[in-house]
């Protein structure tokens, strides 16, 4: 069947433009197949990666159809289809452009500089204390290695990376895969640093409060990492750490909008953003800041004088009771 690639090209310095290539191809052929037959015998200077051609060295991650994945993993057929294309009426087209959040150095290789600092950046080892053992080894139980299966598969491939909306406004998040890879961290028997890793993670801009949730690490990544999974984790155990800093604003969040929703079914707004953003009137900067807000809503008729607890408060405080008492 013929296919159309449509891939971004673009070299530094220079303006970035499409260019089509059409091709003969099996539909069960890869799209690294695919790229490799334009290189070998169409345009020798089509530049990607590429290494293993099996899912396991992560280098020919690149965007496919708007989406991040692996050039060697997802097939024509499969491309195909996701985008509902009709190969009777006219020839298919692929679109494949460089991954994002990343600058480019030649059409679809990216500078991944960045990423890599990010996960340097959260000190992705076993901590040195831990490490001065009097053993030869440092045995861990079966069980104890089932808990770094899901995380340790990660391949550093970058689609994570590549879609994650938190990063792609928040340059100092450190992205999900670091996430990832700190959860690994907290849940490995030989890491004596969990306290020190929390405290860092808790970081409102750079950790795991940067996350907007949005999904899109779990939708791609490769090898089932869910780095939206492992980040939520991270959150629920820095939440359940009473000593770590009660004080930041993320952690009240989340501790004020629970004991609000116990108390009335639903959030009194009125004293959300005061226990919230004024610390109970302990910040007076916090409190200044949601003046302009509160002024405006008075003006527009909109400020809630009253609160008014929600139907079934009793059920809702039973659910939440039993789920923190299941925690
Ligand atoms: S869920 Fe969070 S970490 Fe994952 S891609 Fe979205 S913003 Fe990034
Ligand atoms: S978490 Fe998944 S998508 Fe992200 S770098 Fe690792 S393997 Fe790739
Ligand atoms: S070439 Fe190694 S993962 Fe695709």
């Amino acid at each position: 069947m013929k296919v159309s690639f449509k891939i971004l090209r673009q070299q530094d310095n220079l303006s970035a433009h499409f260019q089509s290539f059409t091709l003969d191809v099996n539909p069960s052929n890869t799209i690294l197949d695919c790229l490799n037959k334009i290189k070998w015998e169409i345009d020798g200077t089509l530049t990607f990666r590429k290494n293993c051609r099996n899912t396991i060295c992560g280098s020919c991650a690149m965007r496919i159809n708007g989406r991040s994945s692996l050039a060697c993993k997802e097939n024509v057929e499969g491309e195909l289809k996701k985008i509902n294309a009709n190969t009777e009426k006219s020839i298919p087209e692929i679109v494949i452009s460089p991954l994002n959040n990343l600058p480019v150095i030649k059409d679809l290789v990216v500078d991944m500089n960045n990423f890599w600092q990010d996960l340097e950046s959260i000190e992705p080892y076993i901590s040195t204390n831990a490490r001065n053992i009097p053993e030869k080894e440092f045995l861990q139980s079966p069980q104890e290695r089932k808990l770094l299966e899901q995380t340790g598969n990660c391949i550093m491939c970058g689609a994570c990376y590549s879609e994650c909306n938190a990063k792609e406004i928040n340059e100092q998040f450190v992205g999900p895969h670091a996430l990832a890879k700190s959860y690994r961290l907290l849940t490995d028997s030989r890491d004596d640093n969990s306290q020190k890793r929390l405290e860092e993670y808790n970081n409102i801009d750079r950790g795991v409060w940067g996350c907007t949730r949005c999904f899109m690490c779990n939708e791609v990544c490769p090898m089932d990492v869910a780095p939206l999974d492992q980040i939520s984790k991270i959150k629920g155990e820095i939440l359940a750490k009473t000593d770590i800093n009660d004080d930041s604003r993320a952690v009240r969040h989340r501790k004020v909008l629970i004991d609000l929703v116990k108390d009335g079914g639903w959030i009194d707004e009125r004293k959300f953003g005061l226990m919230v953003m004024g610390n109970y009137f302990r910040d007076i900067k916090g409190l200044l800041s949601i003046m302009p807000l509160g002024l405006k809503l008075l003006s527009s008729g909109k400020f809630p004088f009253s609160f008014e607890p929600s139907e079934g408060v009793a059920e809702v405080r039973s659910i939440i009771s039993a789920v923190q008492d299941s925690e």
